[in-house]
């Protein structure tokens, strides 16, 4: 069986004012249906997966409980973080709980903020890993990129690998600059790191004790010490005289470790990174506009009008917006400025 391991901690700033942090993204709906944390949990259930393992933040725990309780599946276990450390100390805790209890059990490492439109190649991919995973590998899955996209991780596998199937990863890049990422996908050699990947827990261990040997320590005390409360677990919080580096997995694991294998998949994934790609899969009008809730497009194109609850918006004579308005909270942006709400949201902090 595969375990499902949701991550669910991220506070999404670049889709302020939907998604808070109080209300991440991941807990949101984008067309009226379940949310994406719910899709990711019914994407991973069914024959061949066990009940999923999450880990979100102490505040969020009956959000994300009832959320589960929604979808009719059970979740195994709900580790609780009291601060975020970033994937790879969250994804330490969930290995080491699971090596504990169930030796041997593939992670299925699923991030909750993708949406993925074909299942069945998502499946096909995963059953073709699994032979990689049980010789002891760490397996991603490879997207075609379409463009120099600087929020993902770059995957190269060596000219002449081929195409498919299970391939050796040469190189992993997390985040490169611009110019490097279109070098990238120039060069037809690299892959997107699509965030999701399988291994089994004492593999990630081995890599983490190998490559980020404070985390994997810190992370077995945390799990030593940690307390059950139903299906809760909280990881014992700990004196931390030298912190741990809060780093992703990517940084502490994928780019350093050699025994990585990538899975190319062609599954219509897309990360719902910020408001841009919320605009590009949404319905448009013949004029580009993409309307959610009570909006109203005059003159207007190629804009993106959100209005949660009771909010109207009314557009007139704009090109090239973003216009959200969600529980008090209004953003107006230029489309081409969407990577950078995150910014916003650190000024409005900073401004009390
Ligand atoms: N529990 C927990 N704790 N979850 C977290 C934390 C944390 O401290 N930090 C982030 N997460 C969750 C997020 O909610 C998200 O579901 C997932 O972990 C990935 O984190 P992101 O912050 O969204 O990562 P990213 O998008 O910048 O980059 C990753 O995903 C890309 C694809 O979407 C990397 O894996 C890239 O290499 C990859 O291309
Ligand atoms: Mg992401």
């Amino acid at each position: 069986n595969i375990r499902p391991v949701i991550l669910c901690g991220g506070s999404g700033t670049r889709l302020w004012p939907l998604s808070r942090a109080h209300f991440p993204k991941q807990l949101a709906s984008f067309d009226g249906g379940p949310s994406l944390l719910q899709n990711t949990v019914t994407r991973a259930s069914g024959a061949g997966f066990a009940r999923p393992m999450l880990i979100t933040a102490e505040d969020q725990r009956f959000l994300v409980r009832d959320q589960v309780e929604d979808t009719s599946f059970e979740a195994e276990c709900i580790i609780l973080e009291q601060q975020g450390r970033n994937t790879a100390p969250a994804l330490a805790v969930a290995a080491q709980w699971l090596a504990q209890r169930a030796p041997g059990e593939m992670m299925l490492v699923l991030p909750s903020d993708h949406v993925i439109d074909d299942l069945p190649a998502f499946h096909a991919a995963i059953r073709e890993a699994v032979p990689a995973v049980q010789a002891g590998k760490i397996v991603t899955f490879g997207i075609h990129p379409t463009m120099p996209h600087t929020g993902y991780g770059y995957i190269r596998v060596d000219a002449g690998a081929g195409n498919a199937g299970v391939l050796d990863v040469a190189e992993f890049v997390e985040k490169p600059s611009l110019t490097k990422a279109e070098d990238y996908v120039r060069s037809g050699n690299y892959f997107w790191n699509a965030g999701i990947f399988l291994f089994r827990a004492e593999d990630l261990l081995a890599e983490m004790d190998a490559h980020a040997p404070g985390i994997a320590a810190w992370a077995r005390a945390a799990v030593d010490g940690g307390a059950t409360d139903g299906t809760f677990f909280r990881p014992a919080e700990q004196n931390e005289a030298s912190p741990i580096d809060p780093i992703s997995i990517d940084y502490a694991v994928m780019e350093r470790s050699t025994n990585v294998a990538v899975v190319p998949v062609d599954m219509a994934w897309s990360d719902l990174g910020s408001w841009n790609e919320i605009w590009g899969r949404a319905a448009h009008d013949d004029r580009g506009n993409a309307l959610h809730g009570s909006a109203m497009a005059l003159d207007t194109s190629n804009s993106l009008l959100f209005a949660g609850g009771e909010t109207t918006i009314a557009a007139l004579g704009l090109d090239n917006l973003i216009v959200v308005a969600v529980d008090g909270a209004v953003l107006v942006s230029s489309r081409d400025r969407a990577q950078d709400i995150g910014a916003v949201v650190k000024a409005l902090k900073a401004s009390g």
